[in-house]
């Protein structure tokens, strides 16, 4: 997809770009609401990406942005180093100051840039860390994959508000095709994973502003859980480090709706940690029984499902699937669905159930396991 961007670029600003970079989406197999908790996820970059070229920026103009996307075609121009706008090009200046803090560019850094892109917007693929990711590669191709996810999450999460974990750009920069990522986020242990299996992804249409208020409502919730679990255990950091032993003695502690947070995150980290297992042991249909357990953990305890999420999972558990669950923060957006490479029912059922309860049928792609970020040729 390097093109489009590269087009766009010449055909805004009547030049050459310099440099171009992409990074993919994602999708999370499982490990969700963990990665903030302090947990282990699994994700895997997917093939649709995100392209940013760039070129030196307006003449006389030190510290001007311009920055086009082919989503909305308009130009936005800011100076990176002053108050960040409220469109997309704020993740843009994010990026811009977290480099300059690392020392990777001067503080009168000026640059066009133009961003095309395939991840949809909204459907919890993780659209914003392929932008982020992208634009930080682009910009400065000499940082490891770990730094550029430092800053790309650090560009959404400080400087844009997102109360986002650090999943979405840590894959986007280290993602390996045909292998999933079994990422610990308070150790920051990576372990690649063999990861070749059917995959398919079910677009629930449902684009949920919701998501990043929710977001916010189950962050406060969780670090409420912890402040008052440390009575029981003082050196407690993470709610992921909650020993799932200790689930009872957790249950006590805690009153509703914080009981419900913590045991799934708590439960969700050891769900994670023996799917990863499964997985490197090539045990996948005990593998994909996890995502049901997930999926019915986010849905009851968490709260982050939807109807049409929930409809997609069950259909595809009735069908005979090997597992399906929401994947990314929920309250809308895609589920995924494993499947055996001859499974012809799977999706016929889905669609079968969501027309019935919908009145139309979700697109249903097949994912595959995607190189992450790295540079283009112009
Ligand atoms: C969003 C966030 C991620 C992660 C997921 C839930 O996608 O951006 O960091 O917290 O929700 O697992």
């Amino acid at each position: 997809m390097p093109r489009p961007a590269i087009a766009l670029f010449e055909k805004t600003f009547g030049t050459t770009p310099r440099v171009a970079a992409s990074a993919p989406g994602r999708v999370n197999l499982i490990g969700e609401h963990t990665d903030y908790n302090g947990g282990p996820v699994l994700p895997i970059a997917i093939a649709a990406r995100t392209t940013a070229a760039i070129g030196p920026g307006p003449e006389g103009e030190p510290g001007v942005l311009e920055a086009i996307s082919a989503r909305d075609n308009a130009v936005v121009r800011l100076k990176w180093q002053e108050e960040l706008p409220k469109n997309w090009a704020a993740y843009l200046g994010g990026v811009l100051r977290e480099l300059w803090a690392l020392d990777t560019i001067p503080a009168d850094t000026g640059a066009r840039v133009a961003v095309a892109s395939d991840v949809p917007v909204g459907a919890g693929l993780s659209s914003s860390a392929a932008l982020t990711v992208a634009v930080a590669r682009a910009f400065a191709p000499g940082l490891t994959p770990r730094q550029i996810a430092g800053v790309a999450y650090r560009a959404e999460h400080d400087h844009v508000g997102v109360p986002c974990g650090t999943m979405d750009q840590t894959i986007a920069a280290l993602g390996k095709r045909n292998h999933a990522l079994l990422f610990e986020c308070a150790s920051l242990e990576a372990q690649q994973i063999p990861f070749s299996a059917r995959l398919l992804l079910v677009d629930t249409g449902s684009r949920r502003d919701l998501a990043t208020s929710k977001l916010t409502e189950r962050r406060t919730e969780c670090d409420e859980a912890v402040k008052r679990l440390k009575v029981e255990l003082p050196e407690l950091v993470w709610l992921a480090s909650w020993p799932v032993e200790w689930l009872p003695r957790l249950k006590r502690a805690l009153r509703e709706p914080l009981r419900s947070r913590a045991v799934h995150v708590v439960s969700e980290t050891a769900r994670t940690r023996f799917a990863a297992q499964l997985l490197a042991a090539g045990k996948i249909k005990q593998f994909g029984k996890l995502l049901f357990e997930s999926h019915e953990s986010c849905r009851r305890l968490y709260e982050c499902s939807s109807p049409e999420l929930d409809t997609v999972v069950g259909a595809a558990q009735r069908a005979g699937a090997w597992g399906a669950r929401l994947t990314g923060a929920g309250w809308g957006g895609a589920a995924i669905v494993l499947v055996g490479k001859t499974d012809k029912k799977t999706i016929p059922a889905i669609q079968r159930a969501y027309q019935h309860a919908y009145g139309r049928t979700p697109p249903i792609t097949a994912v595959q396991a995607s190189p992450g970020a790295h540079a283009e040729r112009i």
